[in-house]
C-alpha cells in the first residue's frame, strides 16, 4: 500500500533507492567498473525489485558507464519492465524519459533509484528516498569512489534516527540490509 498512499497522500512516488557497495562502502573501482560487486542471487533479486516498480532511474553517470537496459530478466516477468527515466539536466535517448530534477518523476507511484552515487545524493538530499536496499558484498575495493556524495546534512545530529532496519538476509554471499525512513507525516 505504501506506493499507493505515498501518491495519494503528498502527490509523489515511493521512491526505493537501492545500492550495491563493498565492505568498504564503494560501489565502482576506480576505473567506474561496477559489474559485478554482488553475486547472482542479489543481481536477481534486484530484477525482482524491477518487477515490483512502475519506473526506475539512473544517473547520467550510469548510463554513460554501463549503458544499462534496466530490464527485468526473471522468467515469466519480463514484460513487467518499468518505465525508465534518467536523471539529466540534458535530453534523454530514446525510449527513455529525462527527469531534470529528483521532483521531476511524476505519474508514476512508485519509483526505483538505481545509483549512480550522484543520482543517489541528489534523491537523498532532497529527502526524496522512502526506502533504502544496500546490496552488501564481502569484497573490499578501496575508497575511491563512495556510495554517496554530499547529501546536504548539516550535522551528524541530523543524521540520526532517519532510517529504521525493516530486513536484513543473506543473498548467497551478499548481505541484503532494507532500511525504511522514519517519517512523521506523508
Ligand atoms: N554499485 C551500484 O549499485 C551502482 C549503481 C549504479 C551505478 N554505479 C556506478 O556509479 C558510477 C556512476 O555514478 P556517478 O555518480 O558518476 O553518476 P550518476 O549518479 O549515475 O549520474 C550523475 C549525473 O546525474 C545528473 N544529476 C545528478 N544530480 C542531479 C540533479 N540534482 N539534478 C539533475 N541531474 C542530476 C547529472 O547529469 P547531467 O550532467 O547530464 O546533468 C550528473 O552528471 C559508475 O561507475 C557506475 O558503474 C554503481
Amino acid at each position: 500500500m505504501a506506493p499507493w498512499w505515498t501518491r495519494r497522500a503528498s502527490g509523489r512516488p515511493f521512491v526505493t533507492l537501492k545500492l550495491a557497495t563493498s565492505l568498504d562502502g564503494c560501489i565502482a573501482r576506480a576505473d567506474g567498473s561496477s559489474r559485478w560487486i554482488t553475486g547472482p542471487r542479489a543481481r536477481a533479486h534486484g530484477h525482482l525489485e524491477r518487477a515490483r516498480h512502475q519506473a526506475i532511474l539512473v544517473g547520467r553517470g550510469t548510463f554513460d558507464a554501463d549503458a544499462p537496459q534496466l530490464d527485468v530478466r526473471l522468467p515469466g516477468l519480463e514484460d513487467r519492465s518499468p518505465r525508465k527515466y534518467l536523471l539529466t539536466r540534458g535530453a534523454a535517448p530514446a525510449g527513455w524519459t529525462a527527469a531534470a530534477a529528483p521532483e521531476a518523476v511524476e505519474g508514476v507511484d512508485s519509483l526505483l533509484v538505481e545509483g549512480g552515487a550522484g543520482a543517489a545524493s541528489a534523491f537523498l538530499a532532497a529527502d526524496r528516498v522512502d526506502r533504502l536496499l544496500l546490496y552488501r558484498a564481502p569484497i573490499l575495493i578501496g575508497a575511491v569512489r563512495p556510495a554517496l556524495g554530499d547529501i546536504g546534512l548539516a550535522d551528524l545530529a541530523a543524521a540520526h534516527g532517519r532510517w529504521r532496519l525493516a530486513d536484513s538476509r543473506l543473498l548467497g554471499s551478499d548481505r541484503l540490509d532494507v532500511y525504511e525512513r522514519v517519517r512523521e507525516g506523508p
